[in-house]
């Protein structure tokens, strides 16, 4: 309408809440860096940004559902590197990551951890992959369904490994973590915004972290590299959606929301506890997100396609 009051833009968005998907369990880790970034968000933009959890199929469900959802900027999807590579894990993606949406931003990139029920014998990376070489036919891996960025970190670990496991799917890694401290699973990767708690609390066995720095809020977990899986490097970047077809002044009013909330020293500070950090300003736009989109579909398809194949 046009009788928003706020005459910087013709549209008047928003003029009432917003969703934001989120493709998996509350409580975990894109769960935590949506509600982290959407109470700044909303406070910029003078509304609520309401949380949806649409669990199901490593993030593909949601993906599906928000790919269909009116372009009108009132539903968002907020998604990571799964949006990279479901497309070399499913033959029948409801989706085409490119084509059915319009990117708002890059969000955050957050670093994996390997880690295990505490007390799983092994006490080492090294240890480990002994240790899974040995057991490889009762040995459990969990993750959050395949398309997750748990499954991608995973399938690269075994397959730096050389085996095959026994894997556990989880609607997120929320509830995937829950079964690991309760000792139900054995061991999987999962990103520091979820798993940063439970290493330093010592409710679980934590072996490394899978980015070529380490990370400050862990300051004792070594690197793949440091500790002899220099090729399981995995980053896990999110980034804001809205569906194709949503007006340019639309979106050009989210990714400032976006972007102020990038720069809240309070999200800066709760990320940095949790091993992140905010993407760097000029990554918050639709073309770099869009950018990286494309570059990480053809990473992906290329390490998903060689591993399948062979
Ligand atoms: C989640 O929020 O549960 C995760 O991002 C799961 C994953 O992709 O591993």
């Amino acid at each position: 309408g046009t009788d928003g009051g706020d005459s910087d833009q013709a549209s008047g968005f928003p003029e009432d809440d917003i969703e934001v998907i989120v493709p998996f369990a509350a409580g975990g880790p894109t769960d935590t860096v949506t509600r982290m970034i959407g109470e700044p968000m909303g406070e910029s933009l003078g509304v609520q940004i309401v949380v949806q959890n649409v669990e199901g199929a490593g993030g593909t469900v949601a993906a599906g559902q928000a790919a269909t959802a009116a372009p009108d900027g009132y539903t968002m999807l907020m998604h990571h590197i799964g949006m990279s590579t479901a497309p070399a894990l499913y033959d029948d993606l409801p989706y085409d990551p490119l084509t059915d949406f319009e990117t708002v931003g890059l969000v955050t990139e957050v670093p994996m951890t390997i880690i295990a029920r505490k007390d799983f014998e092994p006490n080492t990376l090294e240890e480990l992959v002994a240790y899974v070489e040995a057991n490889q036919d009762t040995v459990t891996l969990a993750h959050a369904g395949v398309g997750s960025a748990s499954n991608l970190c995973g399938l690269l670990l075994q397959d730096a490994i050389g085996v095959t496991l026994q894997e556990v799917p989880y609607d997120g890694t929320g509830p995937a973590l829950a079964d690991l401290v309760g000792g139900q699973v054995d061991f999987m990767c999962d990103q520091t915004t979820n798993t940063t708690g439970q290493i330093t609390g010592g409710e679980v066995k934590a072996y490394a972290v899978t980015t070529p720095e380490r990370v400050e809020s862990l300051p004792d977990l070594p690197t793949t590299t440091e500790a002899g899986l220099p090729d399981l490097q995995v980053s896990v970047w999110h980034g804001l959606y809205v569906p194709a077809g949503t007006p340019e002044d639309v979106i050009a009013v989210l990714t400032e929301a976006l972007q102020t909330a990038l720069a809240d020293q309070g999200v800066i500070d709760q990320m940095a506890d949790l091993g992140t950090a905010p993407v760097d300003a000029d990554q918050a736009t639709p073309e770099a997100h869009r950018a990286l989109l494309e570059e990480q579909i053809g990473v992906w398809g290329d390490i998903i396609g060689a591993s399948q194949g062979g």
